[in-house]
């Protein structure tokens, strides 16, 4: 870790929406009375009846509930496209850059939006989906999905996007698990110059839901697809639609949507998210984090599928009436170069994305970025993981020439938007830590066993956060219980992260990683446990224990120690199949890296498996299993370590 401070210069603070004064006094000003600070930031957006309450929060456990502008009104498509419409008609809303090159890239004005998501809105309500309503979203990174989204907000359906990258399994269980009346889809996903078969990905999820759950098929590639009583053709029924939809009136504390995430046990969550206060949170980091502009192009390189789409392509960046960049694509198709020429083609100013990315190109050399034109970037993100320092210069020089400030932005599906960030015109960075807290964020850091706050400057424990803000997470979809057991049990009175952090002597916050048996891949959130279930469905498998190990590019891989069934021969084409096997439960992103062959697993003498050893011997960090002595075989642990998979 580098202590090294880079303070933004002076030109860029004098022209920021926040510099280092102005983020102290707001900052203290937020603390000290969140009511008249939120009060004041609610009015960001517009609303149909004004709110009279601001916050209205309890973290009591067993009573934990959490309301922002409870009484007041609104309709988030309203406010991210009509409420432009008079000034913004034909300014670029979204630019969609396709998968291929070669492909023209498309500007939609807000006009263009309105007209398509009122389209959209209406083949919806055609098809029955009202206020409340679940629509499930499996699409690609076309424009459609961003009209969907969009038009489920405007008719108050709730919708849950599933990342394209799932497999049937997963997205049968998401359709089941809220119960949608809808699932929107397109026939093929391109990306990196493969196609994958949403359509019948689809169909396969389906033969496991109600038979009254309709399909609406965008036709992205045209490619043959199979055709049942149950779908509809979204493009065609779109070019019919009237193109005016009245907006729903909804309540601020209504579901805007409903994100699965992975926990530390059992299967992923529905974090659920409201309509006034997220919009409030999404629509002021995204200006204020990105030190967004009137006239910026703005890129987040995020997938629709995860939260940072959300609040970072889609709901934020419209709501301010800004140009949003979606593209399709992939980092490296058709060479590593892409990211670079998207943002020399498209003049982008603000360019947001992962660590994981970073490394991957990194690793490619220079020339690739070299050859480019970066000379309309201003500001630079991240997300999703640590950032190590290599990765953080590699952006400041590489990318950002030494004149573009870095964000490191923490947060969480669960945060709704950044907790703990630079401002780029107020805070002077450090090379991996996401530094200051944002406006009305109060971090705690917390001795892990007992829960004391630890009030020293310099700190090191679990984060928790103190009191609520707008954007938070309400609930889990269906069982509040849970919600209140995951984030509000431990450490009574906080909300519980999950991440591990440390506090430096000038205050700033740095994070170590998650706490849990949560893992992340790629930037990609996975809960071991469902992999180790995935694995164990199987019916050669026994039993099996998923942990993650440090991986130079994704951050951390999948490392599964794996028991065969009695008499099952360990062979690499079983490996082979397993790998596979995880792929269509889950999805190719919880494709285990390693694979270790294991007679036995580490056990207590009460049958729990020994996890800090699993992971120990996964870091190839054998030498210091510590205390093993309360193992039920300790013998286990030496064939582990002699046949361990990582040896770097
Ligand atoms: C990790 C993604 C370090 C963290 C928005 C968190 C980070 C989890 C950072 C949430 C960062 C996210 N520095 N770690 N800048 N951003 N994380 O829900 O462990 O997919 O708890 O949300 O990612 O992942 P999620």
């Amino acid at each position: 870790m580098s202590d090294k401070t880079y303070p933004p210069s002076a030109e860029f603070s004098a022209n920021a929406h926040i510099d280092a004064a102005r983020y102290k006094d707001m900052y203290a000003a937020s603390i000290n009375d969140p009511d008249a600070f939120w009060g004041e930031q609610g009015k960001r957006i517009d609303w149909i009846k004004p709110y009279t309450q601001v916050k209205d929060v309890n973290y009591d456990f067993g009573n934990v509930s959490i309301n922002w502008y409870a009484d007041g009104t609104l309709n988030v498509s309203a406010n991210c496209i009509d409420r432009h419409l008079a000034n913004r008609g034909d300014q670029t809303a979204i630019i969609w850059e396709p998968d291929d090159p070669n492909d023209a890239a498309r500007h939609i004005t807000y006009r263009e939006l309105h007209e398509n998501t009122c389209r959209m809105a209406n083949v919806l309500r055609d098809l029955g989906v009202g206020k409340g309503d679940r629509v499930v979203l499996y699409l690609p990174m076309i424009p459609e999905a961003a009209y969907a989204m969009l038009a489920c907000a405007r008719i108050g359906a709730i919708h849950s996007i599933v990342f394209a990258g799932f497999s049937p399994d997963a997205l049968g269980a998401r359709i089941n698990g809220s119960d949608a009346k809808v699932v929107i889809t397109a026939d093929e996903a391109p990306r990196g110059g493969r196609k994958t078969a949403l359509k019948s990905n689809t169909d396969a999820a389906l033969l496991h839901c109600d038979d009254r759950v309709k399909c609406l098929v965008v036709k992205r590639t045209g490619g043959q697809t199979t055709w049942t009583d149950r779908d509809y053709d979204c493009t065609a029924l779109m070019s019919a639609a009237a193109t005016e939809c009245t907006p729903e009136e909804m309540n601020a504390e209504d579901p805007l949507f409903i994100l699965y995430t992975s926990g530390s046990t059992g299967q992923p969550k529905g974090v659920v998210h409201t309509s006034g206060g997220y919009l409030v949170y999404a629509a002021m980091t995204q200006e204020l984090v990105f030190d967004y502009h009137d006239g910026d192009v703005y890129w987040c390189t995020a997938d629709v599928g995860w939260v940072t789409g959300h609040s970072y392509i889609v709901y934020g960046p419209l709501a301010n009436g800004a140009t949003t960049l979606m593209f399709e694509g992939v980092p490296t198709f058709p060479d590593a170069s892409r990211f670079w020429q998207v943002c020399e083609k498209h003049k982008v100013n603000q360019f947001y994305t992962a660590p994981t990315a970073l490394r991957a190109l990194m690793g490619q050399g220079n020339s690739f970025v070299e050859k480019c034109d970066l000379s309309d970037l201003k500001v630079l993100g991240t997300v999703g993981e640590p950032i190590n320092p290599e990765a953080w210069n590699w952006y400041n020089e590489v990318v950002g020439k030494g004149r573009c400030p870095i964000v490191d932005t923490w947060w969480q599906t669960e945060t709704g938007g950044h907790l703990m960030t630079p401002l780029p015109g107020a805070t002077a960075t450090k090379p991996g830590s996401c530094t200051l807290p944002f406006f009305g964020v109060q971090p705690v850091i917390l001795e892990p066993t007992t829960g004391a706050e630890i009030t020293t400057t310099e700190a090191e424990g679990v984060l928790c956060i103190k009191d609520s803000w707008p954007g938070q997470m309400r609930t889990v979809y269906g069982d509040h219980e849970r919600f209140e057991k995951t984030y509000f049990s431990d450490y009574k009175g906080y909300y519980f992260t999950g991440d591990g952090c440390r506090r430096d002597a000038d205050g700033y916050y740095w994070i170590t990683g998650r706490v849990d048996d949560v893992i992340n891949v790629s930037g990609h959130r996975m809960g071991t446990a469902e992999v180790e279930s995935a694995l164990v469905a199987h019916a050669k498998v026994a039993e099996a224990a998923v942990v993650g190990y440090p991986h130079d590019i994704k951050g951390q891989g999948i490392y599964a120690y794996v028991t065969l069934m009695n008499g099952v021969e360990p062979t690499e084409e079983l490996r082979k199949e397993l790998e596979k096997w995880v792929r269509t439960e889950i999805g190719p992103i919880a494709k285990p890296d390693l694979i270790q062959w294991a007679p036995g697993l580490p056990k207590t003498r009460s049958g729990k498996i020994m996890r800090r050893i699993l992971r120990k011997i996964a870091e190839n960090d054998y030498g210091a299993l510590g205390d093993t002595s309360t193992l039920a075989e300790p013998a286990v642990v030496d064939d582990l370590i002699e046949n361990r998979m990582n040896r770097s």
